[in-house]
């Protein structure tokens, strides 16, 4: 038996990894998260194969088909929305996994925070303006968030920042990341990215709020927040400039004369 842990991508069911849909066309058994997971992509799933949507079920209840997969020595893709190692609950698997000898290997996944940063066409890092991209979250019912990670706290370094799980809670975020962003800084949600029914919406800080119902953008919805995603910045990297030399591009003048 091996148990694969795959990102399936945000949604769109071609984003996911040429070598997880590879091991998809292999598996025996596809276990996976269908609150936020395509079914799409069970199209890559070999004829035969058992494919259980494990939304409803708890730990146990998953454990108790890695065990059958066990006696059978079955091939098990496990697949996860965006990449498996963000907010996938994927460490509590592998515990009891590594307990009993199981063999387990991860393949990554597009996440949904640069699937958003691509549907709206941004790129999250600018020289001089944010070169640090904070993931986190809200708490939710079934995860706390330490006190030190507080948004309030985490606001203060004013660089961008990817919000997932916390829809409903926006009030309070905005309210928290008034403290320390300035009020005209641009804050852009996105609901079920890549999946036929995505909704966006570009804000700021100062009137988000007058804009949206929270309780439409409670699910699937990931927040973007930071200057720069503001549209007029100037262009101050100096990677692609012709001045620019480093170890495989040298100055124009040489490279004609070469
Ligand atoms: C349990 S977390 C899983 C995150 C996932 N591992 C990832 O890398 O994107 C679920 C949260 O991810 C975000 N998310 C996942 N898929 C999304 C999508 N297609 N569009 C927008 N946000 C998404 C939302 O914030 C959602 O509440």
């Amino acid at each position: 038996m091996k148990v694969f842990f795959i990102g399936a991508g945000p949604g769109a069911a071609d984003l996911i990894t040429v070598r997880g849909a590879e091991i998809l066309r292999r598996a025996d058994l596809v276990l996976y998260a269908g609150s936020l997971v395509s079914e799409e992509i069970l199209q890559y799933c070999q004829e035969g194969s058992t494919c259980v949507n494990t939304a409803g079920l708890h730990l146990e209840q998953q454990l108790e088909w890695y065990r059958q997969a066990k006696q059978n020595d079955w091939l098990v893709a496990r697949v996860h929305s965006g990449d498996p190692a963000i907010y996938g609950a994927t460490a509590e698997q592998m515990r009891h996994l590594r307990e009993w000898g199981v063999d387990f290997e991860i393949v990554p996944g597009v996440s949904s925070f640069t699937a958003a940063a691509a549907c709206f066409g941004a790129e999250l890092t600018k020289p001089s303006v944010a070169q640090s991209i904070i993931l986190t979250r809200t708490t939710g019912r079934a995860s706390g968030v330490p006190e030190r990670e507080a948004l309030a706290e985490l606001a203060a370094h004013q660089t961008t920042l990817c919000i997932f799980l916390s829809g409903p809670h926006l009030a309070s975020m905005v309210a928290d990341l008034r403290q320390h962003y300035p009020y005209n800084t641009p804050i852009w949600m996105i609901q079920k990215a890549t999946w036929p029914q995505e909704q966006k919406h570009q804000s700021t800080l100062e009137t988000v709020l007058d804009e949206v119902n929270p309780q439409e953008w409670a699910l699937s919805t990931m927040i973007l927040v930071g200057e720069v995603l503001e549209e007029e910045l100037p262009d101050v990297s100096r990677l692609y400039s012709s001045q620019y030399t480093h170890r495989f591009r040298r100055r124009e003048k040489n490279m004609t004369e070469a």
